[in-house]
């Protein structure tokens, strides 16, 4: 498969760019396992790295221009700029987030002194969630580094990345995609502290379950400002809960502290999107030790009740999120389910059995269609390594 889409590429290069390239690079989408809308409210996540993602070949040129195609936006065709224009490029031009990145490293110290060639192939589905944007990100990041052989440390490649798209592309988002994608590896999550940015990785071991992912095929909407909302919303909740609690943060809090000191937040929607904030990243915690401690009935029944959390008190999912997530829960054989990444549309996943795949498939295909009217798809979930250079 891997080969396949490779040779492809190599095809598409040679035809854009008159010879094969130099090096190939791979980076992956990721799904999150718990820990929903916690990342920039200084809590935790449990995300993993997956083997969909995006595939790039490029090599170096002498001059000072960039040249790159993408199969992805073949109507873009190929965009050429120079290295040092740093102005953006008109409409959602893809290699913007290439110009971002260029600008983020130059603020790090580092320095490009010639162009480049490089054609990309990403096999994350659109608006699915899974965070095709950040796995650009990071591929991107790894061409730079190999390109200009500038050895920039994985963290620094992470928070760039996340610079990019909330400075350059200009959405609000936290680290938890780009740290997933940058430290992935295979048959493993990362119970990251978005906080102090400590991280772990802990063995993905789901015994005879597999994680199957959910797509709800929902047509991309413009989720960034309901994105950035929620992100306004827990910063008011915390700021309202500052004028009495020492904290910085909402993930420094307790259940028992939160619930204590509601009235200072005065507002029953604001206390709805803390609740979620704080109850999750206690969740997060609890599935992390339920996993390890190999309670899989637990880490299921927390999924479950993430999901929950994201509906009822965080308000990310919608009929499609909580159709997929909610038919699946009541399969024979699903230990949990719930919506990952931030919501709206997108994906969900679900811990089941690996013998019972095809009938959770089944029925919630059949259920999906009922109520939305149009089908979902599913793909089995491989846990593989994070953005690298190949060659
Ligand atoms: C998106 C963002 C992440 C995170 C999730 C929700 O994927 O990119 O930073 O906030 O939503 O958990």
């Amino acid at each position: 498969m891997d080969n396949q889409i490779f040779t492809e590429l190599e095809g598409t290069f040679a035809d854009k760019f008159g010879h094969q390239p130099a090096h190939h690079f791979f980076s992956p989408g990721r799904v999150n396992l718990i820990g929903e809308h916690t990342d920039y409210n200084g809590g935790h996540v449990f995300p993993a790295a997956i083997t969909i993602g995006t595939f790039g070949v490029a090599s170096s040129r002498e001059d000072n221009l960039v040249k790159v195609y993408s199969l992805n936006f073949p109507d873009q065709g190929v965009v050429t700029f120079d290295i040092n224009d740093e102005e953006k490029l008109a409409g959602n031009a893809w290699p913007n987030f290439i110009k971002g990145l260029l600008i983020e490293l130059r603020a790090e110290g580092y320095s490009f002194d010639h162009g480049f060639e490089l054609a990309v192939n990403g096999t994350i589905p659109t608006a699915s969630g899974l965070s095709s944007s950040s796995s650009l990100e990071l591929l991107i990041s790894v061409v730079l580094d190999r390109l200009f052989a500038l050895d920039v440390p994985r963290l620094t490649m992470v928070q760039v990345s996340q610079r990019d798209e909330n400075h350059y592309i200009g959405v609000q988002t936290g680290i938890m995609d780009q740290f997933a994608i940058g430290f992935g590896e295979a048959e493993k999550a990362i119970y990251l502290d978005t906080n102090t940015l400590e991280y772990e990785l802990v063995p993905a071991i789901f015994g005879d379950n597999v994680i199957v992912i959910m797509n709800t095929n929902k047509p991309r909407a413009l989720t960034e400002s309901k994105y950035d909302e929620r992100v306004a919303q827990t910063k008011e909740a915390l700021a309202r809960l500052q004028t009495k609690l020492d904290i910085q943060n909402l993930g420094e809090l307790d259940k028992a502290t939160f619930d204590a000191n509601t009235d200072l937040i005065d507002d029953e929607l604001l206390i709805k999107r803390g609740r979620h904030a704080v109850y999750e990243n206690i969740r997060a915690k609890e599935a992390v030790a339920a996993l390890k401690a190999n309670d899989l009935v637990l880490f299921g029944q927390l999924i479950n009740d993430s999901h929950k959390s994201l509906k009822d008190d965080y308000e990310v999912t919608g009929i499609e999120l909580d159709t997929l997530a909610e038919t699946a829960q009541q399969v024979p054989g699903v230990l949990g389910a719930r919506m990952t990444g931030a919501g709206f549309g997108g994906t969900a996943i679900a811990l089941v059995n690996k013998d019972e795949v095809a009938h959770l498939e089944a029925i919630v295909a059949a259920k999906y269609e009922e109520v939305v009217g149009y089908a979902p798809s599913f793909y089995v979930a491989e846990i593989g390594d994070g953005a690298k250079a190949l060659d």
